[in-house]
């Protein structure tokens, strides 16, 4: 007999799974008034996810009644968004969190708390409660919504320290954000990561990849439109792994289109994984001049069998043939990356690997880093057989050569007029003003009229190491 197959509905179940994940954020009434008269105070470590995440506590606190001020001395309550991928980042978090008990022992109406990355790894539970007394909150990245009612415990005298390293998986729509920036905003397109890479802590911080409905972040990109946002940022540990946990099979093309097509000024997104990058991505690209052509494509290794052990699944071949064919389909594209040195066996001449590939992409710039073992990750049972003098002497062998490459693309740049959105007064020389070219340089420039938000022609008059000179045309 026939049977009568019935093929799935691909978009009406793409809608089921959406919707069985997506939970509103509602705020009771009686938590509305917990903070009037009172202040809070962020301190943000890591990527730009805490950057966002800031922006969301920032968001919730303020619903709350509560004012932002600048120190955690004058602060009722303060929190640190905090980064666990390198030991080094931790151990800076702690020594600060350390620094804090004094402050604590003044006043013990003060409130802290650890939120972010760190506070996701459940050894960090035992450590805060033994050795941190002053901590009074512990919440991670995956019950960020909670956030207010475990405040409202501990303004009630409870110590909350709590940690979930399960997610519940959901997607929760309609958070508070208060932007640090009217004219530059960041889009959450997903949360997690599925990639698993050996050394890397993050998707085990902040969970599997669940992405937003199309519909909601073209929504918010709207929304930052409408009140003057310039330039839109879309966020994901992978963003080219947007929509496949929905089921999407080019998931990220579709929505930078989508995201293209609202006409907002300019769009970025990041970050980009070399694995997932498609071809239609880079027609999106071409199509679309208000996505920027400044791409962070973190390559990590030039050595094949390094690659290969970091689970990053591609060869620097692979790598090369995709970066090849963006600079021939977008003109004038920037490159940025990541790059790890002494990742375990990294051998001197795999390491000459990584440093043949700088030599052929000649990247703009790139952030170089000792790999640092992570507790729970695989790399951190491999055996961590290069000596710490090698590695350093890595780095700075690297960094050099990084360096020389920046310096050079920053002295083709001289003569050029670019398009620059001002940041305002930079803060290193408040005598200029600086921003960002389209190409994502550092542009410092003279102008007497030009104001933070402006997008402003800039003609290029000198290079430095890490950043342009000019004047406002
Ligand atoms: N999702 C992004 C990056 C996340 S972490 C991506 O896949 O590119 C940012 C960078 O930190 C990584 O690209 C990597 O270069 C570096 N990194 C991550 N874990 C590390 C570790 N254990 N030791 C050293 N560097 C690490
Ligand atoms: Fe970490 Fe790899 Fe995921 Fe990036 S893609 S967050 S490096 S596991
Ligand atoms: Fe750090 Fe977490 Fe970002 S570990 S790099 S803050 S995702």
């Amino acid at each position: 007999m026939k049977k009568n197959y019935q093929l799935p509905d691909p978009k009406a179940e793409r809608n089921r799974r959406n919707e069985a994940r997506r939970v509103d954020f509602c705020l009771e009434d009686d938590l509305r008034t917990l903070g009037i008269g009172k202040t809070y105070y962020i301190r943000t470590y890591g990527c730009q996810a805490n950057v966002r995440d800031s922006e969301t506590l920032a968001g919730m606190l303020e619903m709350m009644g509560f004012n932002p001020v600048a120190s955690p001395e004058e602060a009722d309550i303060s929190l640190f968004n905090t980064c666990a991928v390198r030991k080094a980042a931790e151990d800076h978090v702690l020594g600060e969190i350390g620094s804090l008990k004094p402050l604590k022992q003044a006043h013990p109406e003060k409130i802290f708390g650890i939120c972010g990355c760190m506070a996701q790894e459940e050894s960090m539970v035992a450590l805060v409660s033994e050795r941190y007394p002053q901590v009074d909150l512990l919440f991670g990245t995956h019950n960020m919504e909670q956030f207010p009612h475990l405040l409202s415990r501990v303004m009630a005298g409870e110590r909350t320290i709590q940690v979930e390293s399960e997610g519940s998986g959901s997607v929760v729509e309609g958070m508070p954000v208060e932007r640090s920036r009217h004219y530059k905003a960041f889009v959450n397109i997903m949360y997690g990561c599925d990639k698993f890479c050996t050394y890397c802590i993050v998707p085990y911080t902040r969970g599997k990849e669940r992405s937003r409905r199309s519909e909601d972040v073209i929504r918010e990109i709207l929304a930052v439109k409408a009140q003057g946002a310039k330039e839109v940022t879309l966020l994901g540990q992978n963003v080219n792994a947007y929509g496949k946990d929905l089921g999407m099979e080019d998931g990220f093309s579709e929505l930078l289109r989508e995201a293209a097509d609202t006409g907002i000024e300019r769009i970025r997104f990041y970050t980009s994984h070399p694995r997932d990058y498609r071809e239609s991505t880079i027609d999106v690209m071409v199509e679309h001049p208000n996505v920027m052509p400044a791409l962070h494509l973190p390559v990590q290794s030039g050595s094949d069998e390094i690659l290969k052990r970091m689970n990053r699944g591609y060869t620097s071949s692979q790598f090369l043939t995709l970066y090849e064919r963006m600079k021939e389909k977008i003109p004038g594209i920037t490159f940025t990356t990541d790059l790890i040195v002494g990742f375990p066996s990294e051998t001197d001449a795999q390491f000459e690997e990584t440093l043949s590939l700088v030599d052929h992409c000649q990247f703009d710039s790139a952030f170089t880093f000792v790999y640092s073992p992570r507790e729970g990750t695989p790399a951190a049972s491999f055996e961590d057989n290069v000596p710490l003098a090698v590695k350093k002497q890595r780095l700075a062998q690297l960094n050099e050569r990084v360096g020389n490459y920046a310096r050079r693309n920053n002295e083709a740049e001289v003569g050029q007029i670019r398009k620059v959105l001002c940041d305002g007064a930079s803060k290193k020389d408040p005598s200029v003003l600086c921003g960002y070219s389209e190409e994502n340089r550092l542009v410092n420039f003279h102008s007497d009229t030009a104001r933070e938000g402006d997008v402003v022609n800039v003609k290029i008059t000198e290079a430095r190491s890490f950043s342009l000179l000019g004047e406002a045309v």
